[in-house]
């Protein structure tokens, strides 16, 4: 039987270890958390790095850790400590992550990180082909492995690829700037589809293919000698049923089974009705306009201050990318910030920001969701961002209001958001307000229409759009020929 496999830098499961074993805790992330929920129905196996480098554990930790994974349906790609330097930290986020976040000023163009990141992406290549089988299909993920199409397509160009970028691809003028971005397009290009979250990125890849190598494209169809490769855009899902479901379990459990979390957000608004929560959910990462939201909040303070202890947003930021300097500067900024507006315009009483630097586990993320009464979603780029999803998801009552940023793939789905631009401090404090005094019905009104968009297209039918594409692929490829 076909099968088809998954291949990504991060597999759906890191390794944490706790006294003398080990466990497996969920990744964070849009990529693992979506395709966790599908990739079981593949019948294939998932290849991928398990998020530590081989020289922090002996030969037998790590060949625990391997088969702790496999059992998962996990094949494992080892990284010494030097690659996780080089490419992951390295070219991943210290070159293509800001390159293709509009971050020119933080790109590091290091041939060093490059060869790597050549190496790296060839050992995931070469695992993959241990795996395949004849027929077989493999689907590449994302930014960390944008040459492995190429590398699996050199060797066995009977395997049917695709790859879906996660991130945004952004226009050629920004594009242009890498030295490699030859390099990076035949890799690609070494797939037979290549998805993308919005039209605009897949609009912004045809257009570097075709200046750059010159290559027909008739469509979406870029024509290279004899073969042909599609490029789609397929905006990527969430498990609507499962923030949903939750969410409706949440609310009707009875006081003594809530969680300390769940039971401290109730009292919050036992102090007065009218309080309301306002919640952020992100990785700590500078293309998710954190400093952008908190200075705008803090000007809604300053510009409404009848909401001064009426209002408290919750932010929870995630630890991401830790060893990567830009990420450890926007940690002290972020601490600054909070620390400026919880000491200006808090009291004994009243904390204006309530900062979570943590992870939290599904059960947390869905009581936040459905406590609060705004979401407040800032990126200065983005590809998707699934939160937002998640929160339209978990309103069940259909209250609830979704402030966007403009920059995101995901505004593309959320018409009836209040839609603003992070850079501008006094729109976003007005949004807020806004949100803040809406009327229920509009409310319900607004929720209902994305909740429906939500529901219909979710991740499971994002995955079946894809793969059906995938399968189609062989077809047009021989009507063409
Ligand atoms: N998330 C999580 N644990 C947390 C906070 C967030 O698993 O403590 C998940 C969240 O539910 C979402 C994903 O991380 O599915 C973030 O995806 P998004 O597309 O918003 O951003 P990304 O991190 O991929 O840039
Ligand atoms: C984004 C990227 C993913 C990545 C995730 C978490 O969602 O698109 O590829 O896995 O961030 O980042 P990390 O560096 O921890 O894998």
């Amino acid at each position: 039987m076909k099968k088809l496999h998954i291949v990504s830098n991060r597999l759906p499961f890191s390794i944490v270890s706790e006294e003398d074993k080990f466990l497996l805790k969920p990744s964070v992330g849009g990529l693992a958390t979506g395709m966790k929920s599908v990739y079981k129905d593949f019948e294939g196996r998932w290849i991928g790095w398990p998020g530590v480098a081989t020289e922090s554990y002996t030969a037998d930790q790590f060949k625990e850790i391997q088969e702790m994974l496999s059992a998962e349906g996990c094949e494992t790609v080892p990284l010494s400590s030097s690659e996780v330097h080089t490419f992951y930290e390295g070219f991943c986020n210290r070159t293509i992550w800001p390159l293709f976040h509009y971050f020119n000023q933080y790109v590091d163009y290091s041939t060093e990180f490059w060869q790597s990141y050549v190496e790296v992406n060839q050992k995931f290549a070469d695992r993959t082909l241990e795996v395949v089988e004849e027929g077989d299909f493999v689907w590449v993920h994302d930014y960390q492995l944008m040459l492995v199409p190429g590398m699996i397509k050199a060797k066995r160009p009977d395997i049917t690829i695709g790859f879906f970028l996660h991130i945004p691809f952004p226009s050629y003028e920004i594009f242009r700037m890498l030295p490699w971005r030859n390099e990076l397009l035949e890799g690609l290009l070494g797939a037979d589809l290549i998805g993308f979250h919005t039209y605009d990125y897949e609009r912004h890849f045809l257009s570097s293919v075709r200046r750059l190598f010159g290559y027909e494209i008739s469509f979406n169809q870029i024509h290279i000698g004899e073969r042909i490769v599609l490029a789609d855009a397929f905006p990527m899902g969430i498990d609507y049923d499962k923030f949903s479901n939750s969410a409706i379990k949440t609310i009707s459990k009875p006081l003594q089974e809530k969680s300390p979390l769940h039971q401290e957000l109730e009292k919050y608004f036992l102090v007065s009705p009218d309080r309301k929560l306002i919640l952020s959910i992100d990785r700590l990462d500078y293309s998710k306009g954190i400093p952008h939201r908190l200075r705008a909040f803090e000007y809604f303070l300053e510009k409404y201050p009848e909401y001064g202890t009426k209002v408290t947003l919750v932010m929870l930021a995630v630890p991401s990318r830790n060893s990567v300097p830009e990420y450890q500067k926007l940690k002290r900024e972020v601490d600054e910030l909070v620390g400026r507006i919880n000491g200006m315009y808090g009291s004994v009483n009243y904390s204006p920001v309530w900062y979570f630097y943590r992870s939290m586990p599904f059960e947390n993320l869905v009581e936040l969701y459905s406590m609060s009464d705004v979401a407040l979603l800032t990126p200065v780029r983005d590809g998707m961002n699934l939160v937002a999803k998640e929160y339209v998801a978990s309103r069940t009552n259909q209250t609830g209001v979704m402030i966007i940023s403009e920059m995101t793939g995901v505004v593309k789905e959320m018409g009836e958001a209040l839609v603003i631009n992070p850079n501008h401090e006094g729109e976003v404090a007005d949004a807020i307000k806004q949100a803040l005094e809406m009327p229920v019905d509009e409310q319900r009104s607004r929720m209902s229409v994305m909740q429906k968009r939500l529901k219909r297209y979710d991740v499971f039918k994002w995955a079946e759009q894809f793969v059906s594409s995938l399968k189609r692929i062989n077809q047009i490829q021989s009507e063409f020929l």
